[in-house]
């Protein structure tokens, strides 16, 4: 995996194929079952607001469709370590998209290879034929990874392949002419494709990453694909992964624009992997966009791989998505010890043109707001120095809404400081100067296991000129979701101190930090 530094890649490699002496054939392993017992759930560093698996290793987010009252989730699964290996799609379903229940594994590695990242979609006039008109078929799409042929460097390791569920998304059988996109130009990163209806073909296109490019192909029925074109930057050779490609109509407006979400390996805006999208036009045949008009869908380490639910129904609208909330840099190594990562929340994305610019803004879906339990609510505050939130809540499961009067702040530097009491912290901090918000988790713990992780204070461009400024802070005990006006910016980042954070307060240096409308609501636990 050209991702990960040469020794993680010697290392995982070995592993794999150690444990893919006989090919990659099912395993019947299956996800530990969601249980409601209240000391489930409970391990140091364990989530209680973002979805994780129940045991053993994840990555991205795979497959997400809507379907007869639920949202289906998969993702990249290794059932027989905490650390990556051979590919299966792990499943879980929500009916508010907060609540999980985790299902048996849905996809297993076969004789093709091991089954990496993909889309999903709900066939709705089973133009496949592998369902029926009462019951449209599910069809997933899905990267065969032929772990020996890599190793043999065939060079066309990568395929593209579907399966298909009858029964709305708990059984799945794989389509008997698999691979249905061979990789007949043997591109060493040929992989993760997502499909989209285009109505105005009236055709399937399915996009997906080669190396540092991605294609797209255009089909009838889900089967039979035919390549229609690439986009790519010139002179750009980052690893490109992940794409997702669909319409999104401008906030309060009819304009329609085509949104494309790719992730990118390297030289995220705070090193290591993040998510980036592009706003422009598609025809059916081809992608056109202003390219220098790439963008970060999230300015910090921990969202990757976002990528969007299929067959949300019209009469919502809305665009909802997730990424993994890790970083290719320090995933495996992480100090979680029954399971390795969490999905960031989902996420309700919004279009907002601001002159002639376009820009995705995304915020937590408002079903998150059911966790919502005590709420305490502070006066207005002028705070030189440092003042500590005192309420009925656990910081470590918290959500803080405040807005800073950006016209009678004065002090140079001022933000917020996670604490616990063993001296570890992390800041936000924000900068009228640079024009800055930084977060600083360099001394989020004691225990250093990554040098990548702690060696940096992260940093996302702010422009302060609004007289407000509305922060939103989410607040769990291994992360911190920062959405700045409304989601203009947002920021993701992970952390695990030896203890949890239990005390939160307000930092300002040189001069005051102005606070209004300031609430801190304490959140119930997803999985009570
Ligand atoms: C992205 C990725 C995908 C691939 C999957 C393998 O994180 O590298 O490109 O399909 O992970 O697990």
């Amino acid at each position: 995996m050209s991702r990960l530094n040469a020794m993680t890649k010697l290392l995982i490699f070995g592993i794999a194929i150690f444990l893919l002496a006989f090919g990659c054939t099912e395993t019947k392993q299956e996800t530990a079952n969601h249980t409601d017992s209240i000391d489930a759930y409970q391990e140091p560093h364990r989530p209680q607001l973002h979805f994780t698996p129940a045991a053993n290793w994840m990555n991205d987010p795979n497959g997400m469709f809507y379907y007869d009252g639920s949202y289906h989730l998969f993702y990249q699964y290794y059932p027989d370590s905490t650390v990556w290996g051979p590919m299966h799609w792990g499943h879980a379903e929500s009916k508010d998209l907060i609540h999980w229940k985790h299902l048996p594994i849905a996809i297993y590695p076969d004789s093709i290879g091991c089954i990496f990242s993909g889309g999903a979609v709900v066939d709705v006039n089973n133009t496949s034929k592998l369902g029926t008109a009462e019951q449209p078929p599910i069809i997933a799409t899905f990267t065969h990874h032929d772990f020996k042929g890599e190793k043999a460097k065939s060079n066309d390791f990568q395929k593209q392949s579907i399966a298909y569920s009858l029964d709305g998304g708990d059984e799945w059988l794989k389509y008997k002419g698999n691979p249905v996109i061979p990789n007949t130009e043997k591109i060493k990163d040929f992989r993760d494709p997502k499909v989209v209806w285009h109505e105005a073909s009236k055709q399937w296109i399915l996009v997906l990453a080669a190396y540092d490019k991605v294609k797209f192909y255009a089909s009838p029925n889900l089967i039979d694909w035919k390549f229609i074109s690439d986009f790519g930057i010139e002179g750009d050779n980052r690893l490109w992964e992940c794409p997702d490609l669909f319409p999104m109509k401008v906030a309060g407006t009819n304009e329609e624009k085509w949104v494309l979400i790719v992730s990118i390996q390297k030289e995220a805006p705070n090193e290591g992997t993040a998510t980036s999208y592009f706003i422009g036009e598609f025809n059916g045949k081809a992608f056109e966009c202003e390219i220098e008009n790439q963008k970060w869908l999230d300015w910090g380490t921990d969202n990757y791989a976002f990528v969007t639910w299929n067959n949300v129904p019209k009469e919502d609208g809305r665009i909802l998505g997730i990424g993994w909330m890790s970083n290719w840099q320090y995933a495996q190594i992480v100090p979680t010890e029954k399971w390795r990562s969490a999905m960031t929340l989902p996420r309700e994305l919004k279009l907002v043109k601001k002159a002639s610019d376009y820009a995705l803004h995304s915020s937590p879906v408002q079903e998150f707001q059911t966790l919502r339990g005590k709420s305490t609510v502070f006066d207005e505050m002028n705070i030189v120095g440092e003042k500590v939130l005192e309420g009925s809540f656990p910081v470590s499961q918290s959500e803080y809404n405040f807005s800073i009067d950006v016209e009678k702040t004065t002090a140079t530097t001022f933000g917020v400081k996670l604490q616990n009491n063993l001296g570890e912290s992390l800041s936000v901090e924000f900068d009228k100067k640079e024009k800055k918000m930084f977060v600083d988790r360099t001394n989020s713990s004691k225990n250093k296991f990554s040098e990548e992780f702690f060696k940096n204070i992260h940093a996302a461009p702010i422009d302060f000129e609004k007289e407000k400024m509305d922060v939103r802070l989410i607040i769990d005990a291994a992360s911190i979701e920062i959405f700045i006006n409304g989601g203009a910016l947002s920021f993701t980042s992970i952390f695990f101190p030896s203890e949890k954070f239990n005390k939160i307060s307000l930092v300002s240096e040189n001069g005051t930090f102005n606070i209004v409308d300031s609430k801190v609501h304490a959140l119930n636990s997803i999985w009570r």
